[in-house]
């Protein structure tokens, strides 16, 4: 009886929490960054102790003036000179984009001397919101998917709310606590206000008395639908912040923090429509907003569940390798191993480098799965070569340093350069980057534990990097930096000011971070770490498959763009690009490849819609036919086509005459044979 208590007690405290031991120490040396802002300029001093975010819906916000624009859903805002700016964008679509555009339907500010202070504050921060205040006398919930904007005026000031269109009509409610504003542009928008307030029109101005207390604002999508009704009903009640909780496998839990009266109201973006598995909430399918991703839907509740697939992480293929083709894969692998020599590395860039590190340590777990283990020393001692000066700091030309400013690993070409390792010095790509790292780290650990032992701290210091749970000013790292709580996938970008927002380009190396952080887990024997690993890769494959993956006859996008996509090249906070950053959109190849690359057990679970990886095969074969075209990148397109018809995948992999730097013939072969 007691064993079972102990082990039920044991049980949930691992369901309370999948936080990945998190530790007070970082084992990287101090960097001094050349390249980095000071984030005080718009942090709150009380905020600046510990780790900061750079890599979020608000990043913006908080670098240069801080001024250029964000997207918060439903609405755009922005921030500039003691006003904030609101606009509900309207959506563009061609066949080379689809994008939102940003017009200051709404401005807020207020009329007093001496203005507030220049530079808007961030005077706190969740998951899910960003409080930003007008010192000292406005403060706007920024709460991501709520329809109202929400503004508290802290002290009795004279509102100014100023249109760059014309007022057509404005219209009061008796109390005064709610007027409809009836733009030249058709649009309506709702103001409500916590007590009544008096507000009078000069052309396109709308000025208050003094007031103090709460406004709302709130567009009003179809004036001629039941939404009005919505609006009204659950004005009383204002999101102030919005936190994501991590208590079950597979699953995460959005719990709002509110004031006001009656129940909340927030939207749902397509990916959280999917994942929504709660009784408790209450989803209203006609109260929709527009938004590049695809319509958002009203539900009423203070916390959702929302549940994902699970994957299971495997070191080796999921449903095992054909027996008959162990011969032809043995023969790739000894050629593969052959060629190892970590004495003359073509690389220093901490991204390239990676690749080398990943591509090497899969050969040994093909080895390991086609039971031809005679490789496997060559392979451990090409990775300790490689591995170890990175996390010793005696790699000559670059290696990992820790930035104290934001709380952040950084690398030393990048500590001077914006650009250099591909902007990793200003917070760009870090899951890419060390992801590949972890998986290499993870196949040493799994095949010389001791030397995993000894190299635990250094491999958790990076992980932690980018897959800290936790916050506080005792934690090296900022929370989940590169994973959006609210979008569900990553943001590669990091302190950029970007007209667009966040960006990410390939969705297949940001699955292979948390996949290789899970696997890490299992070499470590961290059940958390591989719980967190696992649900990260699970979301970060739904986000993908909802929000890259363009498959023939989806509505989400412009229809245009649908006809001419069948991927998206790089997914903004406010664009679908079908460019890359490294090749133009009809280069078809590059963008198949850049989504699938690297080629692991977890591909076949991100490309498990067969239906759809035909359609994206098809519709890049025919980019081949150019001359030049690289083997890397071909192989990546007969790899997808390997999914559903592998004889004819086969030939053409064995006529490649080479390998993308992070792939091998041994590993298009494990792949082929293991579907
Ligand atoms: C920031 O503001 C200054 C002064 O107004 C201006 O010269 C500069 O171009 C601005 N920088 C950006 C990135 O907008
Ligand atoms: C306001 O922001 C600018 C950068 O845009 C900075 O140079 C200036 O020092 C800031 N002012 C204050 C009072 O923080
Ligand atoms: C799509 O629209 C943009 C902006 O108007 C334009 O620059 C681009 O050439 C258009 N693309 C196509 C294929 O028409
Ligand atoms: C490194 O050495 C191996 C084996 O000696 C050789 O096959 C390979 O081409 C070399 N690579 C470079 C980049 O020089
Ligand atoms: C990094 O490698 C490149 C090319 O291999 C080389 O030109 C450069 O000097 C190296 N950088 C450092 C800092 O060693």
């Amino acid at each position: 009886m007691l064993i079972i208590i102990i082990i039920l007690l044991l049980l949930s405290s691992l369901l309370l929490s999948i936080d990945p031991a998190t530790t007070t120490t970082t084992t990287f040396p101090d960097g001094h960054s050349t390249v980095l802002p000071d984030p005080s300029t718009f942090f709150s001093p009380n905020l600046i102790s510990s780790p900061l975010p750079t890599n979020t819906f608000f990043t913006n916000l908080i670098i240069e003036n801080g001024t250029q624009h964000e997207y918060i859903h439903p609405y755009t805002i922005k921030s500039s000179h003691s006003t904030l700016s609101l606009s509900y964008p309207s959506l563009f679509s061609n066949s080379s984009f689809t994008n939102q555009i940003f017009t200051p339907d709404i401005n807020i500010s207020i009329s007093q001397n001496p203005k507030p202070n220049r530079n808007h504050t961030v005077s706190s921060f969740s998951d899910l919101s960003l409080t930003l205040d007008f010192k000292p006398f406005l403060r706007f919930f920024l709460v991501r998917g709520s329809p109202y904007l929400t503004c508290q005026v802290l002290q009795n000031v004279p509102l100014i709310i100023l249109t760059g269109h014309n007022i057509i009509n404005f219209v009061p409610n008796g109390l005064k606590t709610k007027y409809k504003i009836f733009l030249s542009n058709n649009q309506v928008w709702i103001l409500y206000s916590s007590t009544p307030i008096g507000l009078t029109r000069k052309a396109s101005t709308i000025v208050s008395e003094t007031f103090r207390g709460v406004i709302r604002l709130a567009l009003l999508p179809n004036p001629n639908s039941g939404m009005e009704q919505v609006l009204d009903k659950f004005s009383s009640c204002y999101p102030v912040s919005g936190h994501a909780l991590f208590r079950e496998s597979f699953s995460i839990e959005y719990r709002w923090k509110s004031r006001g009266l009656g129940d909340l109201l927030m939207l749902a973006n397509p990916l959280h429509l999917k994942l929504v598995k709660d009784s408790s909430v209450k989803i209203l399918d006609e109260f929709k907003y527009q938004s590049v991703d695809g319509e958002l839907v009203g539900v009423v509740g203070s916390s959702w569940k929302l549940k994902t697939d699970p994957v299971k992480v495997t070191w080796h293929s999921i449903k095992g390798v054909e027996k008959d083709s162990y011969p032809e894969i043995v023969k790739a692998l000894v050629e593969d191993v052959k060629g190892l020599d970590s004495s003359n590395m073509s690389t220093n860039s901490s991204y390239f480098y990676g690749k080398l590190v990943a591509r090497t340590a899969r050969l040994a777990l093909i080895a390991e799965e086609v039971e031809y283990v005679d490789v496997i020393p060559k392979v451990r001692q090409y990775l300790k070569d490689t591995i170890e000066p990175w996390l010793d700091g005696t790699f000559v030309g670059n290696g990992f340093l820790y930035d104290k400013t934001w709380g952040g690993i950084i690398t030393r070409q990048g500590s001077n350069d914006r650009m250099g390792d591909f902007g990793f010095g200003i917070f760009n790509d870090h899951h890419f980057h060390i992801g590949y790292f972890l998986y290499g780290i993870a196949v040493l650990a799994k095949i010389d534990p001791a030397w995993g032992e000894k190299y635990r701290p250094q491999a958790y210091s990076l992980m932690l990097d980018f897959m800290t749970l936790g916050k506080g000013s005792d934690l090296k790292y900022t929370r989940l930096r590169m994973f959006d709580l609210w979008k569900l996938h990553s943001w590669a970008a990091g302190l950029n000011e970007f007209e667009d927002g966040r960006n990410q380009e390939s969705t297949s190396e940001a699955v292979n971070a948390y996949y290789a952080a899970a696997l890490m887990g299992l070499a470590y024997d961290d059940p958390r770490l591989v719980a967190l690993g696992s649900l990260l890769t699970s979301l970060e494959i739904r986000a993908a498959q909802t929000w890259w993956h363009v498959k023939e006859g989806s509505t989400l996008y412009g229809a245009e763009f649908t006809r001419t996509n069948r991927v998206v090249g790089i997914l903004w906070q406010n664009k679908r690009e079908s460019v890359l950053w490294f090749a133009p959109a009809e280069q078809k190849e590059f963008r198949l490849g850049i989504q699938l690359l690297p080629i692991l057990p977890v591909s076949e679970v991100l490309f498990s819609d067969h239906e759809y990886a035909k359609q994206l095969v098809e519709w890049a074969l025919p980019s081949l036919k150019r001359e030049g075209v690289g083997e890397g990148w071909k192989g990546f397109v007969y790899a997808l086509e390997g999914v559903y018809d592998k004889e004819n995948a086969l030939k053409k992999i064995r006529k490649l005459t080479g390998h993308d730097d992070g792939n091998s013939l041994s590993n298009m072969l494990w792949w082929i044979f293991s579907r």
